[in-house]
C-alpha cells in the first residue's frame, strides 16, 4: 500500500515481511489478524479507548445493514457519478472516520466507468476492527483524522459521513484534481425520534462549508430526504442505538420510543462536495 506512510517519521511504510509494514527508520507495525493496520501513535490517543466502543459500532452495523439508508448511498454514487471528473478511471477512495466499513464498501464501489481502491480509517479500534473483518478488499488503519498517515495528494476522492472533519488534512492528502464528500444531518435529520425525547425540536445546523471554505472550493450541494417506515420493536431500537441520543440520555425519556413498535421516520442528509482551489 504505496500511499501509507509511517505515523512517526512520515517516510513510506511497506509491506517488506509477511505480516508487517515497516519504514526506512525502522519504525514496525504488525497486521492484525482481521487485516488491518493500528497507525495511530500511543502519544496521540486521548483516551484509552479512543472513538466510538463496540456497542455503538455493532449498533451500526445491524442498523446499516437494515439497508434503511440506502437511497442515501445512491445518491452519493449518483454525485460521483455526474458531478466528477478524475484524470484517470483508476482512482484511490478514502473513507475518513468509516465506523464499521458500509459506506467505504457500498458508496465507493462499483462506480460506473471508475475502478477505485478503497482505503479507511478511523480511531476507533472497534470499528476498524469489524471493517476489515467484512469487506476484505478494502484497507483499514485504525488512525486520527487530524493526523492522518498518508501521504502527501494520494488520494482522489475522500468521504466523510458523519465523522469529524480536518480540512488542513484533507487538503494535504487530496491529489489536485480530486474531490471531498462531506455528508451530514441535514435540518429535519430524526426529526420524529428527536420530537419524541426533547419538548422542543431544534433542527440540525451544518457547518461543512463554513469549515472547508475557502481552503476548497464548494463545488456542489444535493440534500437527500427521504422517510423510513420502521415496523418492529427491534428495528425502532436498531436506529436509536445508532443514535446520540440512545447514549446520552436517560432511560426514561427513551421510554417514549423504545416502547414503540412502529415509527415512520424522517432521514435527511445534506451531501457538499468539495474542490481543491486553484
Ligand atoms: C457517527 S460515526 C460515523 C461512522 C461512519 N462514517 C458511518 O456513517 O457509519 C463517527 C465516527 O468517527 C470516528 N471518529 C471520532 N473521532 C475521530 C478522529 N479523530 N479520527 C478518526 N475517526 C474519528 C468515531 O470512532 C466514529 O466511528
Ligand atoms: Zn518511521
Amino acid at each position: 500500500m504505496s500511499i501509507i506512510i509511517c505515523p512517526y517519521c512520515k517516510s513510506p511504510l511497506s509491506n517488506s515481511k509477511e505480516k508487517t509494514f515497516t519504514c526506512e527508520n525502522n519504525h514496525s507495525f504488525d497486521i492484525a489478524k482481521q487485516g488491518y493496520l493500528n497507525l495511530l501513535p500511543v502519544n496521540q490517543k486521548k483516551s484509552k479507548d479512543p472513538g466510538d466502543n463496540q456497542m455503538m459500532i455493532a449498533a451500526r452495523r445491524s442498523f446499516l445493514e437494515l439497508g434503511f439508508y440506502d437511497p442515501l448511498i445512491e445518491s452519493i454514487k449518483t454525485l460521483i457519478t455526474d458531478e466528477m471528473s478524475f484524470a484517470s478511471k483508476s482512482i484511490i477512495a478514502f473513507d475518513a472516520g468509516c465506523g464499521e466499513g458500509y459506506y467505504s464498501e457500498k458508496a465507493l464501489k462499483n462506480l460506473p466507468g471508475l475502478e477505485t481502491e478503497v482505503l479507511g480509517t478511523d480511531i476507533s479500534k472497534y470499528a476498524v476492527k469489524n471493517a476489515a473483518n467484512k469487506y476484505k478488499d478494502n484497507f483499514y488503519f485504525v488512525s486520527s483524522i487530524y493526523n492522518l498517515p498518508i501521504a502527501d495528494s494520494s488520494t482522489d476522492l475522500i468521504l466523510s459521513v458523519f465523522s469529524p472533519v480536518m480540512e488542513e488534512e484533507f487538503k494535504r492528502i487530496l491529489s489536485k484534481q480530486g474531490y471531498v464528500i462531506i455528508v451530514s444531518p441535514a435540518p429535519n435529520h430524526l426529526r420524529e425520534i428527536a420530537e419524541l425525547i426533547y419538548d422542543s425540536f431544534r433542527p440540525h445546523a451544518s457547518s461543512a462549508i463554513e469549515q472547508m471554505t475557502p481552503l476548497f472550493g464548494h463545488h456542489v450541494t444535493k440534500r437527500t430526504t427521504f422517510k423510513i417506515a420502521l415496523k418492529s420493536k427491534e428495528s425502532v431500537l436498531s436506529l436509536l442505538k445508532m443514535t446520540p441520543y440512545y447514549w446520552s440520555t436517560g432511560i426514561e425519556r427513551l421510554e417514549n420510543i423504545t416502547t414503540k413498535s412502529e415509527l415512520s421516520v424522517t432521514c435527511d442528509f445534506t451531501i457538499d462536495v468539495f474542490k481543491l482551489v486553484k
